[in-house]
């Protein structure tokens, strides 16, 4: 089957901003500046490659044409989070940011405070977004209780950032990198899949089961992979792009004596790791046979982006 990998992302992320338009708050409703901080962060141009991921599980899960209806508003969910954890990461405290999206960041325009309770305000919109999805009471939960792992703290989402703080100034290893990268960026990437893959799963609501079976095993492994391929080229691009084409500040990692896939085992060896985790995750998809082509396009995309 020939996939067009630039119509999958383009179509992937007008179906997201679609659903986190009607599902966000508006920015005229009180108390404003909450509404309008998460707007401005959420709004500012992302990628939305975890929606896209997300979407393509549940579709080549489900086995359908279209996307199983409603998975825009699980992808909205992931993009929420994504957004939340990107809000905190460039704050003072922690990366120091002034630059995201190609915009300045939310606590540049802000104030600290509002960019703090505009993160936390996106994950607590995320959780209500999820509670309603049109899905039995079990599939939803256990959507729930993946996302809440994958974006915790042990081998999730806060878990990686406190690793990735701590490790500032340090010599990494390889060990060390791994357990970040896995964490901090892995886990969310790994989840938007494996939630893809409940929900598609249990498409119609017939058949299916809560937890999906072996389709969410599948999506994990794939996952897992394609979620650590993802964080290596993101310190690879910060080495080798310029800001304006990053839409964030390059060089930073260097700047800040951070513990990087290239700063362990160089930046050749680095682009090959990524390019070999693409190709082993492929294997978790064989069973799926043509139905796989979007996503693999999707995650070929993960390794050769430029931004
Ligand atoms: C950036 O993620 C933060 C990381 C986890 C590396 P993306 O590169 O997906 O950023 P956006 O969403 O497109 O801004
Ligand atoms: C961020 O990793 C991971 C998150 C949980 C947001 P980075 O700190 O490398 O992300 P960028 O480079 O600022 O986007
Ligand atoms: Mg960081
Ligand atoms: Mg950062
Ligand atoms: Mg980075």
């Amino acid at each position: 089957m020939l996939v067009d990998v630039k119509e999958i992302l383009r179509c992937g992320a007008e179906r997201t901003d679609r659903a986190l338009d009607r599902l966000l708050p508006s920015e005229t409703r009180v108390p404003t500046a909450i509404h309008q901080a998460m707007r401005h962060s959420v709004f500012a141009g992302g990628k939305r490659l975890r929606p896209v991921l997300c979407i393509e599980a549940a579709r080549m899960v489900a086995g359908t044409l279209e996307p199983p209806e409603g998975a825009e508003n699980l992808a909205a969910a992931i993009e929420m989070l994504h957004t939340y954890s990107l809000i905190h990461d460039d704050l003072p405290a922690l990366d120091n940011d002034e630059l995201r999206r190609g915009k300045p960041t939310c606590h540049v325009v802000f104030g600290e405070a509002i960019a703090i309770l505009a993160g936390d305000a996106l994950q607590t919109q995320a959780y209500e977004t999820l509670a309603t999805l049109p899905r039995s009471a079990a599939a939803v939960v256990e959507i729930i209780r993946l996302v809440a792992q994958a974006t915790g703290t042990i081998e999730g989402m806060i878990g990686g950032q406190v690793l990735d703080l701590e490790a500032e100034h340090h010599q990494p290893t390889a060990a060390m990198v791994d357990a970040i990268h896995r964490a901090k960026t892995g886990a969310l990437i790994r989840v938007s899949l494996a939630a893809g893959a409940v929900y598609g799963s249990n498409a119609g609501n017939s058949g299916g089961t809560p937890d999906g079976g072996a389709d969410v095993d599948r999506l994990t492994e794939f996952g897992r992979k394609a979620g650590l391929a993802f964080q290596i080229v993101d310190d690879i691009l910060d080495m080798t792009e310029d800001s304006e084409h990053l839409g964030k500040t390059a060089g930073k990692d260097l700047a800040s004596d951070k513990a990087t896939w290239p700063a362990v085992f160089g930046i050749e060896r680095s682009r090959e790791d990524a390019n070999r985790l693409i190709t082993e995750a492929f294997t978790y998809l064989e069973p799926y046979g043509e139905r796989a082509d979007a996503l693999k396009a999707v995650a070929r995309y993960l390794v050769e982006r430029k931004n």
